[in-house]
């Protein structure tokens, strides 16, 4: 064993744990891109389809991958390199590196506007606007080389600096209290935006489903969102796992990171869908949706003033916990696979990823001409990671839980400080081992037309 074990951090608290997988799973996952992708796939058949995903394929994976990184104690790589010395497995450790790159380039992107809506909201920006003032604002804003730019720049070094300190610092303040801030924050916003004139189409649209609507790639991006939305699929539980102390429940932690991220999410729709109606904004608007819905809400409510700037502040740090989860993946690769410092490895990761942001960034105005499938280059690092990348991830992790790993040592491993009944025990093998696989195969043959049925 390497003397790298010695300097591995590792979480002090039951609390803290859940504190930092919850502050990676809730981001901007849950607020901007929850509500935008449900918007573009039709609304309430595309929750639904989300909502079983995350219950047969999202709470097992999620299982699985902090089994894997407890008992390994060791980066998305190396981890399959202690479990299973000698064999691929530990190329689904690559893949996950990979793509935390992809995902934090164009997530960096999107933080930046957060805090570009901060200072707007500061000074009074929204006020006295029409809805298409409000849209036009904003595809100026993101369309600009300079102004997105820096500020992608300026979250991606705050990430940076966050993950040379140490990941575990400041993650369980904000957890304790700013994510309750965030979420009342967004049940003001809820009350509000169901109160306005025409909020029951919007309530229609999320809940009320039909299934006639969804197509392959709806169910695709269904299965990339709940991937996505839990931090699943490229080793960010793998990695937070590995400093998870054998005392810890992991059923609990699992139970409680789940419940959380989907009642945020769900919250943010609510806030948001009945506002896109009332204000005749098209649910399809994009990944601006956010950004040009809820200013509208916001200088129509008492107090709209102080809730804007606490809404983008709050977004901004659950963004940046999220951030940090995505950095750590490739830090922990760099630290413990090649011998490098965590400032080193930290510093070499921001700079390869800030630089794929800035062109995220451009591909919204000055590079917008190019596209590779008809997709921008923020767009194509964001369905290739998501709907590619985090499924197959998934899938490896899954396979590798119930055929390789195996029922005993899953059992042993969560039988410390935990405890997973006969009957949940099968159950859990039996999503690893066949639905959950099974359900990602189908989703991405089908998506690739070797397989359709819809
Ligand atoms: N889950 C986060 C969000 O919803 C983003 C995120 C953090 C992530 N870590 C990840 C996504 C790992 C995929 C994989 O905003």
């Amino acid at each position: 064993m390497s003397d790298n074990n010695q300097a591995r951090d590792t979480f002090s608290s039951k609390f803290g744990v859940i504190a930092a997988a919850a502050g990676s799973a809730v981001g901007l996952g849950n607020i901007w891109k929850f509500p935008y992708i449900t918007g573009v796939h039709g609304g309430a058949a595309f929750l639904f389809v989300y909502l079983g995903f995350i219950l047969a394929i999202g709470i097992p994976i999620m299982l699985s991958e902090l089994i894997i990184g407890r008992s390994s104690k060791r980066n998305a790589f190396g981890a399959f390199k202690v479990l299973a010395p000698g064999t691929p497995w530990r190329y689904i450790g690559i893949l996950g590196v990979g793509a935390a790159f992809l995902i934090l380039s164009f997530y960096g992107v999107v933080a930046g506007w957060s805090i570009q809506y901060i200072s707007l909201s500061i000074q009074n920006g929204f006020t006295n606007k029409s809805p298409e003032q409000i849209t036009s604002l904003f595809s100026t804003l993101i369309e600009s080389p300079i102004k997105p730019v820096a500020l992608q720049l300026v979250f991606m070094f705050a990430t940076g600096a966050i993950v040379i300190v140490g990941v575990k610092k400041g993650i369980e303040k904000y957890t304790k209290i700013l994510m309750p801030m965030l979420v009342v924050i967004l049940i003001g916003l809820c009350i509000k935006s169901v109160s306005l004139d025409g909020a029951k189409a919007g309530l229609d649209f999320l809940f009320k489903p039909d299934f006639s609507k969804l197509n392959g790639d709806a169910i695709l991006s269904a299965l990339g969102h709940a991937f996505f939305t839990l931090s699943l699929g490229m080793g960010t539980l793998i990695t937070y796992g590995s400093y998870i102390n054998k005392e810890n429940n992991l059923v609990r932690t699992v139970i409680s990171v789940t419940v959380a991220d989907t009642v945020i999410a769900i919250l943010a729709g609510i806030a948001i869908f009945p506002a896109v109606f009332a204000f005749g904004i098209a649910p399809t608007e994009g990944p601006g949706l956010i950004f040009v819905t809820l200013p509208n809400v916001f200088h129509q409510m008492p107090g709209g003033f102080a809730f804007s700037i606490l809404f983008f502040v709050l977004l901004t740090i659950a963004a940046l916990t999220s951030s940090i989860s995505i950095l750590e993946v490739v830090v922990a690769y760099f630290k413990e696979e090649f011998n490098m410092g965590r400032k080193s490895s930290t510093v070499l990761a921001t700079i390869l990823i800030s630089m794929l942001g800035i062109l995220c960034s451009l591909s919204m105005g000055i590079l917008s001409p190019y596209t590779l499938f008809g997709l921008s280059f923020f767009d194509l690092m964001d369905w290739i990671s998501a709907n590619l990348m985090l499924p197959v991830g998934g899938l490896f992790i899954a396979v590798f839980t119930g055929w390789f790993y195996g029922r005993k040592k899953v059992q042993a491993e969560v039988a410390n400080g935990g405890n997973l009944s006969g009957a949940m025990l099968s159950l859990f093998m039996f999503l690893v081992k066949f639905i959950a696989p099974i359900a990602i195969a189908i989703v991405l043959l089908n998506k690739i037309g070797l397989l359709k049925f819809s």
